[in-house]
């Protein structure tokens, strides 16, 4: 099943680390990321092998090849970064999906080496994503930054101080500039496990440098975030948001 070794040609590979290094073994937030367009019907149907029953039905569901092929990369991918970076899990893990649009989790148990291990995917039309940590809670995002937005959502979506920002960008687009907004926004949301049932106007994040910049007690202010965001060199925006696990 396993004939490929993890990262190979395609899937990029970052370390990330909170500013102050005060993660202990330094780099606990891993992300992988796999453009999926020029995949291989021989590496399709290895990265295939790797998702369960449950994951092989849901593949089945998708009306459009490239949605589904996106879907299976970045459940594949996951699973492979989950092997390679925390070998003493026990194998093959279970990922159980979320109960009512809530966030999958590891199943029995994340527990690994005295931590515990969370994860997110993302997955867009040409790419696959996926972010691991240990003792952080983690959301990915990522979007393609050619997509047009409806900017009129902004005000239905982005806070005050969001929307505000949106009017005072002037060297991007209105649709990278409202992407750079909704990727943090969404990863945060996914770090946090609501997904985009939160109501999205209790908290204002920004880009450059990313970060949090004012939230309501119910989105774990009282806890230490983190945010980083880039583009990818194929025309994607990633954005990963990570805080401090409960103790
Ligand atoms: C989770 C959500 C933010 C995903 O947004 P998206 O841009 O469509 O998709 P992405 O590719 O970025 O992420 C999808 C992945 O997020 C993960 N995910 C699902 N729910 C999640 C949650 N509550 N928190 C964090 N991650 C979640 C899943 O792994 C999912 O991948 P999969 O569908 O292949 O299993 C969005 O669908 C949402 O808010 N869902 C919650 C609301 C909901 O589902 N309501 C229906 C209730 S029955």
């Amino acid at each position: 099943m396993n004939q490929l070794t993890f990262p190979w040609a395609g899937i990029e590979r970052q370390a990330l680390a909170f500013d102050d290094e005060s993660t202990p073994g330094g780099a606990a937030i891993d992300v992988s990321t796999l453009p999926t367009e020029a995949l291989s019907g021989g590496e399709m149907e290895l990265l295939r092998s790797w998702l369960n029953d449950e994951e092989n039905g849901r593949a089945e569901r998708f009306l459009h090849g490239e949605d589904r092929r996106d879907f299976v990369a970045a459940h594949a991918l996951l699973r492979m970064q989950l092997r390679d970076r925390f070998p003493d899990l026990l194998f093959p893990a279970t990922i159980a999906a979320g109960e009512q649009g809530g966030k999958p989790r590891l199943s029995p148990t994340g527990n690994c080496d005295g931590g515990t291990v969370d994860f997110n995917i993302s997955h867009t039309r040409g790419m696959a994503a996926c972010v691991t940590a240990k003792d952080h809670d983690v959301g990915i995002d990522c979007e393609p930054l050619a997509r047009k937005v409806d900017v009129a959502l902004a005000e239905a979506c982005f806070s005050q101080l969001e929307c505000e920002w949106l009017e005072t960008q002037r060297s991007l687009t209105p649709s990278i500039a409202f992407l750079h907004l909704w990727t943090l926004k969404e990863a945060m949301t996914k770090a946090l496990g609501t997904g985009l049932t939160i109501d999205l106007k209790t908290f204002s994040v920004l880009p450059f440098p990313p970060r949090l910049v004012e939230t309501s007690p119910d989105t774990g202010a009282q806890r230490r975030w983190a945010f980083w965001q880039w583009p990818s060199k194929d025309g994607f925006i990633l954005a990963v948001a990570a805080r401090d696990r409960d103790t």
